[in-house]
């Protein structure tokens, strides 16, 4: 199947009789008949639901859309964005390990690894994702277990080099996580370049009505952990806390996404609601669209601020002149997604009275949705970030992040004309 009739028909499969519209399994248990079937479940030995903490039916269907879409071996679903990529490294790192990632990757993240997994005892260490692979490799440690970067970066739109950073991670025996936000399955997909494991923020465009917070993980299968067992013994050594089974060598190309089910779903919960997952199905059906008139409507909105006079400069890989077009040709030749970043002349008070003057185009934290909408990270998203760490990740101080919506192209570019008027 190409990616359109994924996007509307894989994951829930009705057998005779059933709904034809995948049904929202409410319910946080399920029923046996002995204790002896309710216990293979708990042992791993049998398949099957009994907690929705868990695994529950409906979740399920949507993870495996999602993973037949991107092309992997197993997928999960998660509460958000930040539980995905929190559990993505989170399932093969422990105190005393290293990670490598982006500087340029959306702020939440940044925080993630650089505050959080630090007082959990992993150190990450930020990179200018632009530098050649050399100086890149003198970045790894003995201790180094993951490499992880966004297709597309939130909020400056710059383009990931997968293959690069494939080759560096393989060639040190980690594997390499992207957050595929921004570009989606329907755009690129990263394991045909060498990406191992594909987290996303669902929250974003596959939702793409602004209506669930939630995220997803997605397996290749590729990486081979018992290959490299002394850097991965949580996969590759028995779990005390499952009757000492050993991922890998019972769930084979599964083992991952198993493990971070059974084990931190079982001790961390971020699990997504039933309800979330039907909604986030809905959205996966027109996200093929979607990401079409997005991408359109992007390039339209870029083309028309480059020529505009109170425009400092523009970011959009898109557009023929951009830094990171030769890239975005390789890995997203159908269109990259609908967030652009561009400067105002005149810096932060000039960008905020532009934007205040905006009418449908509205300040949200948010991107990625339906309706075109408009951020300046400094002040909202990465507050958190001294200016140092702002420009480290490429956020320049007057960035705007604009996320341009499915409406009529026309129209979207006469709101932002008539906010310039203003300024
Ligand atoms: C690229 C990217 N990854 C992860 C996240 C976090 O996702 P969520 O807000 O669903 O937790 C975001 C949120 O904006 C994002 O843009």
């Amino acid at each position: 199947m190409n990616i359109e009739t994924k996007c509307v028909q894989a994951g829930w499969q009705p057998k005779k009789g059933e709904p034809r519209e995948l049904p929202i399994y409410q319910s946080t248990t399920f029923k046996y008949d002995t204790s002896e079937e309710m216990g293979k479940l708990f042992d791993l030995e049998a398949e099957g639901y009994f907690y929705t903490r868990l695994q529950n039916p409906t979740n399920d269907s949507v993870a495996a859309k999602i993973c037949a879409m991107e092309g992997g071996v197993a997928a999960m679903l998660t509460s958000s964005g930040q539980a995905a990529n929190f559990f993505a490294v989170f399932n093969i790192c422990e105190a005393g390990d290293h990670l490598i990632a982006s500087s340029s990757i959306y702020g939440g993240t940044y925080n993630l690894f650089g505050t959080t997994l630090k007082k959990m005892g992993i150190e990450c260490t930020f990179v200018d994702q632009d530098l050649p692979e050399e100086e890149l490799a003198k970045l790894f440690k003995p201790n180094t277990k993951a490499v992880f970067g966004e297709t597309i970066t939130n909020p400056t739109v710059s383009v990931f080099d997968i293959e690069k950073f494939a080759r560096l991670a393989h060639s040190h025996g980690v594997p390499l996580i992207v957050d595929n936000t921004f570009a989606t399955p329907v755009n690129c997909r990263p394991f045909e370049f060498g990406a191992d494991i594909v987290t996303h923020s669902t929250t974003k465009y596959m939702d793409g009505h602004a209506t669930a917070v939630g995220g997803c993980i997605v397996d290749s299968g590729n990486f081979d952990w018992l290959a490299h067992a002394d850097k991965y013994p949580g996969l590759t050594t028995p779990d005390d806390s499952y009757h000492g089974i050993v991922y890998a060598e019972r769930f084979g190309k599964a083992a991952y996404i198993t493990k971070a089910t059974s084990q931190l779903m079982r001790d961390l919960g971020a699990i997504q609601s039933p309800q979330h997952a039907y909604y986030l199905n809905i959205g996966l059906e027109s996200l093929h669209l979607r990401m079409k008139k997005h991408c359109e409507n992007a390039l339209a909105v870029a083309k028309y601020l480059k020529n505009n006079e109170n425009v400092a400069w523009v970011s959009y890989p898109d557009l023929e002149d951009d830094k990171y077009h030769e890239l975005a040709k390789k890995y997203l030749p159908n269109g990259s997604c609908g967030v652009l970043a561009f400067g105002i002349k005149g810096g932060r008070e000039e960008s905020i009275k532009f934007m205040d003057s905006l009418k449908f185009i509205t300040i949200v934290t948010h991107v990625a949705d339906a309706r075109s909408c408009i951020l300046h990270p400094a002040s909202h998203t990465h507050r958190q970030m001294t200016d140092e760490q702002l420009i480290e990740a490429g956020v320049a101080p007057d960035l705007i992040r604009l996320s341009v919506g499915i409406e009529n192209a026309d129209d979207i570019i006469a709101d932002l004309a008539q906010a310039f008027e203003k300024i």
